[in-house]
């Protein structure tokens, strides 16, 4: 058996920043309302006018990084992990997309459909095929393109003003040393909460069809929807579930956190996190405030910027949790 550990990360963002007080265009609604509730200040929304930006070309761009910081060339990655909830095309999925854009060879590629927890389904993935020895370099994406589905108006406010365009990219590699890289991971999920957070249609429970022959103004079943209050008092339970269980599984305390990278939902559920596990500012990473919440990309985008900054070094011990629509959520612990 084999670990395996990160080696090189990227990250993308599209270049057009979306202010709280540019939302006032679409719809009522205020910075201090915004940043009060979550924290966010701005995100990134890509403008159709002046980029081609799309999910799995935001990830081409995020992994192209994350590639060349590893070492390696796109020849060198065995598999592809993608994750999103926002793909280019209803099916397929945007795995396929990458190993085209980026001429691998005919690679096998895999789309995760977790939302938020995406990028830790992605890489519990990752490192069991890397640890029965499947696999020796395995890239992992998490993408969203949030912004071309989301209801720029008063009605969808609640929703809208949260979620943010972007992705982040890892290069996971065999790791012999069995001290190093991910130490654990741990996944849950809880379906009977799967319409507290969702897109209904179109789908195959809503076909375009029935969409459009209601033609029902109120219809809203086609834009994300959301239980704001039920999910956030969810959130902070998990988080906190996914933290210690990860922990424990190492037989560590929660002293021995170098980096928590939560998943950036809303900074006040990291808040909340932070101060339950008595953690300083220097042991948490938060960027929601310039990027809001990228789902499947937002550990991975959060996880760069905090290993840019010289925030994760070698020996680190860093936990990644997350949680989200589905319901689900999980937590990654790994020494750097
Ligand atoms: N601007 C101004 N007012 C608003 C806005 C807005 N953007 N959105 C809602 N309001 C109003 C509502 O209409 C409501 O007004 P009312 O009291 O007159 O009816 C009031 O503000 C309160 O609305 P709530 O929805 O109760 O606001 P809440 O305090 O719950 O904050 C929020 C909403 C930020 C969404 C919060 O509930 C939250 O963060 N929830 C958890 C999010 C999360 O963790 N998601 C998981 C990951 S996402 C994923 O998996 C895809």
């Amino acid at each position: 058996m084999y670990n395996s550990r990160i080696i090189g990360l990227g990250k993308y963002v599209p270049e057009n920043v979306v202010t709280n007080n540019d939302l006032k265009q679409w719809m009522d609604t205020s910075d201090e309302w915004i940043q009060e509730r979550t924290g966010i200040k701005e995100r990134r929304w890509i403008d159709p006018e002046t980029s081609d930006d799309t999910t799995s070309s935001m990830g081409v761009k995020a992994a192209k990084i994350a590639i060349e910081r590893a070492g390696v060339t796109k020849d060198d990655i065995d598999f592809v992990i993608f994750a999103t909830l926002s793909p280019d095309m209803y099916f397929p999925g945007g795995g396929v997309r990458v190993q085209d854009m980026l001429d691998m060879p005919t690679i096998g590629a895999l789309d995760i459909r977790n939302q938020c927890s995406g990028f830790i389904y992605a890489l519990s993935v990752a490192d069991q095929f890397i640890k029965t020895g499947m696999y020796k370099n395995i890239l992992v994406i998490g993408s969203e393109n949030h912004s071309g589905g989301l209801e720029r108006s008063t009605r969808g406010r609640g929703v809208t003003v949260i979620f943010g365009d972007g992705a982040g990219a890892a290069v996971l590699a065999r790791e012999e040393d069995s001290t190093k890289g991910i130490l654990s991971s741990h996944l849950h999920s809880e379906g009977a909460h799967a319409k507290e957070l969702a897109l209904e249609g179109p789908s195959t429970g809503r076909w375009v069809d029935t969409i459009m022959e209601e033609n029902d103004p109120d219809d809203t079943s086609y834009y994300p929807h959301m239980n704001g209050q039920f999910v956030f008092k969810h959130a902070v339970v998990r988080f906190s579930e996914a933290i210690i269980e990860g922990l424990s599984a190492n037989n560590l305390k929660k002293e021995d956190i170098d980096m928590l990278i939560p998943h950036q939902a809303n900074l006040r559920i990291s808040q909340f996190i932070q101060k339950k596990f008595n953690l300083r500012d220097d042991q948490v990473y938060n960027n929601i405030m310039r990027y809001g919440n990228t789902t499947a990309a937002s550990i991975p985008i959060a996880l760069t910027e905090a290993w840019e900054e010289g925030k994760v070094n070698e020996g680190d011990t860093v936990v990644l949790a997350a949680f989200g629509s589905g319901f689900t959520w999980g937590s990654v612990v790994m020494r750097w």
